[in-house]
C-alpha cells in the first residue's frame, strides 16, 4: 500500500476512487457529514469542493492505493487560512475502505497526514469524531489529546443526536 499526495482530482480514476471511498463509509454507517444512502449528486458536489480546495492549496489530500492502483483509503488536512492560525490544521475525512480495515492503514494515513503537516510548518492539529466510534481509540493510540465532548453535535437521519469528541495534537 502506497500513500501519496493527490494534487489534482482531474483524473477520473482518482475521482471515482474517492467517490467510492466516501460512499462506502457513509453507507456503512460512518458519521462523516452525510446521511446514508449517499447520493451521487451529494458525493460529486462534495469532491468538487475538495478539488477546488486542493487546487488552491487550502487542503492537502492524501490517498492510499494498492498495487492495482485502486484507492483504499484517504485523509485530508485543512490548512487554517487565518492570520492567527498559520501553524494550525484540521484532520478531516479519514476513510479506509471497509474491505481493508483493521490492518493498520488508518493509523498509517493519520501518521502520513501528521508528517505532511509537520513539513508544512503546521505544528498544531485538531479534529473531532463521533463519540463511541472506532476512530476514538485510533486517535488516542496515536497520541492525540482529548479536549472533551460536545453533546448533540450531529443529527442522524432518524433524528437522533450524538456527541462528538474533540482532539488536538501538538507536533
Ligand atoms: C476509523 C478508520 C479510519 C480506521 O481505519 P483502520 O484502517 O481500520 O484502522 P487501523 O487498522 O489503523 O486501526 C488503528 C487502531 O484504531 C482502533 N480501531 C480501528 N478500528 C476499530 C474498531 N472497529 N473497533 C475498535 N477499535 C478500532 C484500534 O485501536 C486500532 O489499533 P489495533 O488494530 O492495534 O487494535 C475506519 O474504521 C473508517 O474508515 N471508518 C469509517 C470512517 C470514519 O469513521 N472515519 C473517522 C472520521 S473522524
Amino acid at each position: 500500500m502506497t500513500i501519496t499526495e493527490i494534487r489534482s482530482l482531474d483524473d477520473p480514476r482518482v475521482l471515482a476512487g474517492l467517490w467510492a471511498l466516501l460512499e462506502d463509509s457513509v453507507n456503512g454507517g460512518a458519521s462523516v457529514g452525510f446521511h446514508p444512502p449517499l447520493g451521487a449528486p451529494a458525493n460529486a458536489a462534495y469532491w468538487a469542493g475538495v478539488a477546488e480546495q486542493v487546487k488552491s492549496g487550502a487542503t492537502v489530500l492524501l490517498a492510499a492505493g494498492n498495487d492495482d492502483g485502486e484507492l483504499v483509503g484517504t485523509v485530508q488536512l485543512a490548512l487554517c487560512p487565518k492570520q492567527n492560525g498559520p501553524h494550525r490544521a484540521e484532520v478531516q475525512k479519514l476513510l479506509v475502505h471497509s474491505a481493508h480495515r483493521r490492518r493498520g492503514l488508518g493509523r498509517r494515513l493519520l501518521a502520513a497526514a501528521e508528517e505532511r503537516a509537520r513539513a508544512l510548518g503546521r505544528t498544531l492539529l485538531v479534529l473531532d469524531t463521533l463519540e463511541g466510534r472506532e476512530a476514538v481509540p485510533l486517535y488516542l493510540g496515536a497520541g492525540w489529546i482529548e479536549v472533551g465532548r460536545i453533546p448533540g453535535y450531529t443529527v442522524e437521519a432518524d433524528g437522533s443526536r450524538h456527541a462528538t469528541v474533540v482532539f488536538y495534537k501538538p507536533l
